[in-house]
């Protein structure tokens, strides 16, 4: 509902709390230096605003809980299944749905039973466990969103959109293309949506070169949002209306419901090729489970189902998207630089433009994650080098495209005062920004480096002992 009053206000009473606790900067160092300086190495209770991730650590509705004590937990044809396949179908189109634990669990099926080495899979944006599991099969895994999805202060509606042009031209250069990726929104990129346009451009392509298409369709809703906001002739139809067509231009979709599902664990393989999706189902038998749980239990199936119908609210969706965009008004105006325009899910620090004596070999980013967190107790997470970059066999560093600080909120969860606090906290972080130096890495892992690797600071300086 449209409303006379500026402020928007959180579309919800509060049910049950949990405690938060503040912490002492001492505390902290030493928290940090034990973790080797990577805050996936942080007990969370260690952190005071956690902006990590919004994935899973979103608040469920009563109406989810109610949804959970009604869950069936039959090994095979549970009554969950059905209600969370008929929400799946109703959704999407997809004739058929294969539920997953998570996200990545559904790229791994996939990208098992279509890829095989010397493959190209081209993306707007591979998300880092969708570059994994495409890598983990021998096939490359390649970006092809627009110039401007790379520019963090350039401004465009769309800055998710694939670069058509050049999705044409991996698919003349590569031996074989088994599917074209579309990440809706483009979280690595700036959580930034794809408009309606290009999806269909790139329906175009695909149809051209007889290539399937495929949705990494985690933030679908707040895609959706985006469209009705900023694409022409869009603004009348509903959230859920728009959903549906961005889905009946894929041939099928990944999708992890700790996002737009609105909950804690959970995700699904979708798709029309009924020889594809019996491959897949087999697939999903040897490590996920049974085809009607695939991982899950049965309240789990029926709290998506739910959560699905609930995030394509209006009230929920404008609700969302200006929250991120408050806490980008703040930075923005504290004269710390961020990507523009803000996305659906974070807003993201360009710690680039913020640190430039830092080199991307050094980690900018990743200074600036910590800083956040020693300041304040406030947890985001490095999209940058250490998530990206990689190193080369002689020792150098192969930086990435950005260097961002992603502070991504987790939905239903924070206040309106958590966030002014977390901008304080950035802003006083931001007036101090020479102060901060960078790291090197001292251990790494095969992949995903950055969720084990640990870091010591370049200076040698114990960052606990300064006075920010
Ligand atoms: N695709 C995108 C675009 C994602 O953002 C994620 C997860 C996944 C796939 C994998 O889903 O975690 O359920 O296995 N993103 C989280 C994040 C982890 O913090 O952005 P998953």
């Amino acid at each position: 509902m449209e409303s006379e009053f500026r402020t928007i206000i959180e579309p919800f009473r509060i049910k049950s709390v949990e405690p938060i606790r503040s912490t002492t900067r001492a505390h902290r160092t030493e928290a940090l230096r034990a973790a080797g300086y990577n805050l996936f190495g942080l007990h969370s209770q260690d952190v005071l605003i956690d902006l990590l991730t919004d994935s899973g650590t979103g608040a469920m509705s009563a109406n989810q809980w109610a949804g959970i004590m009604r869950g069936d937990e039959s090994y095979a044809g549970s009554p969950s299944f059905f209600r969370f396949e008929a929400a799946v179908k109703e959704l999407t189109g997809f004739k058929h749905v294969i539920p997953t634990h998570q996200g990545r669990a559904a790229e791994r099926i996939l990208f098992a039973e279509t890829c095989t080495a010397g493959d190209v899979v081209p993306n707007n944006t591979h998300f880092d466990t969708t570059r994994a599991n495409v890598e983990h099969e021998g096939a490359t895994a390649l970006d092809v969103v627009i110039p401007e999805g790379r520019e963090p202060a350039t401004l465009h509606p769309f800055k998710g959109n694939v670069d058509v042009l050049a999705l044409e031209e991996a698919i003349d250069a590569a031996a074989r293309v088994p599917l074209v990726m579309v990440t809706v929104t483009n979280n690595s990129g700036g959580g930034q949506p794809v408009s309606l346009e290009n999806l269909h451009a790139v329906r175009a392509v695909c149809d051209r070169h007889g290539i399937p298409m495929f949705l990494d369709a985690c933030r679908f809703a707040e895609n959706a949002w985006f469209i009705k906001q900023r694409e022409a002739g869009q603004g009348e139809r509903a959230p859920a209306e728009i959903a549906r067509e961005m889905f009946a231009l894929a041939d099928g979709a990944t999708f992890s419901a700790k996002k737009d599902g609105l909950s804690n664990i959970g995700g699904f393989l979708a798709m029309n090729d009924d020889e594809l999706a019996a491959r897949c189902r087999a697939n999903l038998i040897l490590t996920e489970g049974f085809p009607t749980y695939g991982g899950l239990a049965g309240y789990d199936l029926e709290a998506i189902a739910v959560g699905l119908h609930e995030v394509l609210d209006e009230d929920y969706l404008r609700y969302r998207v200006r929250s991120i965009e408050y806490l980008w008004e703040k930075v923005t105006a504290a004269g710390v630089p961020c990507v523009s325009p803000p996305g659906g899910h974070a807003v993201y620090l360009d710690a680039k433009a913020l640190l430039p004596h830092i080199q991307p070999s050094e980690f900018p980013a990743q200074s600036l994650c910590v800083e956040l967190y020693l300041a304040g107790g406030v947890r985001g997470v490095e999209i940058g080098s250490v998530m990206f970059g990689r190193t080369l066999g002689d020792g150098t560093e192969e930086p990435a495209a950005m260097e961002l600080v992603r502070l991504a909120i987790p939905r239903r969860v924070y206040t309106q005062s958590h966030i002014d606090y977390v901008a304080e906290v950035v802003a006083m972080v931001g007036a101090r920004a020479t102060e901060l130096g960078g790291y090197r890495i001292v251990e790494q892992g095969p992949w995903l480096r950055h969720f084990t690797a640990r870091f010591e600071p370049i200076s040698g300086a114990d960052v606990g002992d300064r006075t920010l």
